[in-house]
């Protein structure tokens, strides 16, 4: 079931939003036209990927430089090599909606 979690127009182009949904720390980011939601943790050493730099569809984690997919939360670049769950995400009038049944 997805819930409505921020107006499209809380969103700022590469800047990442912190958001809470069912006890899950979720980051959720506009680039472009495109919408991603990653849960807000890296699994590199648990420092939330919300305090890092978006680059493309690519999140980089501010601590030790890790670079993980939005779309798919895998790992691109080291040190991490564990994939970070990511989320459906919908826009229904101007709102974002996630799904984190379905990771
Ligand atoms: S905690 Fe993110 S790269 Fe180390």
């Amino acid at each position: 079931m997805s819930t409505r979690v921020c107006a499209v127009s809380e969103l700022r182009d590469d800047e990442p939003l912190r958001v809470e949904l069912a006890e899950i720390d979720i980051t959720v980011v506009r680039t472009g036209d495109e919408i991603f939601a990653i849960e807000d943790v890296c699994s590199h050493a648990d420092f939330p990927l919300s305090d890092g730099d978006v680059e493309g569809c690519t999140i980089e984690c501010a601590l030790h430089g890790s670079r993980f997919d939005l779309r798919t939360g895998k790992p691109s670049g080291p040190p991490a090599t564990v994939p970070v769950p990511v989320y459906p995400v919908s826009v229904v009038d101007g709102d974002v909606y996630i799904d984190v049944e379905n990771d």
